[in-house]
């Protein structure tokens, strides 16, 4: 049998012992170890608690209170302690962890967009100063727009599955790739009646075997002006005009007949060579031009398949590759360096 009389000693030399072992914590995890000791589970002052029971019912109140009183006290010097020692860490850090503004942070690198976004972003705006307006079309097409309203002949090799990539839908041959960006020239004169005064960028796909020019997806842009009155020399003034925009007075077009089936008479022009000022170099084969894309007047029947009177207006269209465009403005020998991926190849432009 317990007394109370001897759990009322016993907690107070607990105290005493404890307010000591928490004044003599000299960090917040001796504190925390004092602590459990203290009034933890395992603690003396738990056992005088579960001393109680043997202690005669009459004094188990005054038992009880000693043993609370006991915790009271030695919680509230842990949690004074707690507070003096956080005070004195949080001071100590402020003297050795201080931040030093002045040594300045560790630079970052910006990304930039792709070579040809950029370029086809610097074509879009030369055209809209001139005038025209950008339109945009599928990538997946169908026959009738790459090739049908295009005049194409149902012959033609264009249209051999060996130069186009076909997509399994409909008729077989009717859900295509589109293999240049001329069927948005259909679409185009289609939702709107002339004067028409675009440009349209986008993606083309080819099955084409890869090579130093050539990627089986590639990107173009096609340009449409329909009016009264369009002539040959509207359209060699609007290429030569894109040319000196985009390359400098110094660079010059040339024309070359030609044959597409949507444009009559038809032509493929070129520009100065870059690399050697039209002096002749090994990238332009000695010729001093390279060749960017194709153009002419557009064809009649293209007319009469989207219900403009050939009679009335004429117009002319043009295409060319911005991957080759992009090639010859930052010298890149290879179209397959453009599309790598290699994040080290595109920042350096
Ligand atoms: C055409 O694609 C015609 N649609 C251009 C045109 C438009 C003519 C309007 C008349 C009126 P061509 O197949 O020549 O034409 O291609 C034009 C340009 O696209 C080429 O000169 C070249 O710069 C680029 N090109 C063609 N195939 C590839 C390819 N596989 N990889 C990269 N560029 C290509």
């Amino acid at each position: 049998m317990t007394t109370a009389a001897e759990i009322e000693e016993s907690a107070a030399a607990h105290v005493s012992a404890g307010i000591a072992a928490i004044a003599a914590s000299r960090s917040l995890e001796a504190l925390d170890d004092a602590e459990r000791e203290l009034l933890g589970k395992s603690s003396p002052l738990n056992k005088m608690r579960e001393a109680i029971k043997d202690v005669a019912p009459e004094e188990r109140a005054v038992a009880g209170k000693a043993v609370g009183a006991a915790r009271a006290a030695l919680e509230a010097e842990v949690a004074d302690r707690r507070a003096a020692l956080s005070a004195d860490a949080r001071a100590e850090s402020l003297v050795h962890d201080r931040l030093d503004l002045t040594i300045g942070g560790r630079g970052y690198r910006r990304g930039h967009l792709h070579p040809v976004t950029r370029v086809w972003r610097e074509l879009e705006d030369v055209f809209v100063g001139l005038g025209y307006k950008v339109a945009e079309g599928p990538e997946v097409e169908s026959d009738w727009y790459n090739f049908e309203a295009l005049n194409f002949p149902p012959g033609h090799p264009a249209r051999a599955m060996q130069d186009t990539l076909y997509v399994k839908l409909g008729r077989p041959e009717e859900v295509l790739l589109r293999t240049h960006t001329s069927p948005v020239q259909v679409r185009v004169m289609e939702a709107q009646r002339p004067p028409i005064y675009s440009v349209m960028p986008g993606r083309a796909f080819r099955r084409d075997t890869l090579d130093a020019r050539h990627s089986p997806v590639f990107h173009q842009i096609e340009g449409l002006a329909v009016d009264h009155d369009i002539t040959l020399g509207d359209l060699l003034g609007t290429i030569e005009a894109f040319i000196h925009a985009l390359f400098g007075p110094d660079i010059n077009a040339r024309f070359l007949p030609s044959f597409f089936p949507f444009t009559e008479p038809s032509a493929e022009f070129a520009m100065t060579c870059v690399f050697c000022s039209g002096g002749g170099c090994t990238v332009c084969s000695g010729t001093g031009w390279v060749e960017l894309g194709g153009c002419g007047m557009v064809d009649p029947n293209v007319f009469k398949a989207v219900n403009i009177d050939p009679e009335e207006y004429t117009g002319f269209a043009f295409g060319f590759g911005i991957d080759r465009l992009v090639q010859l403005l930052y010298g890149i020998d290879h179209i397959k360096n453009l599309w790598d991926g290699d994040v080290r190849f595109a920042a350096q432009f």
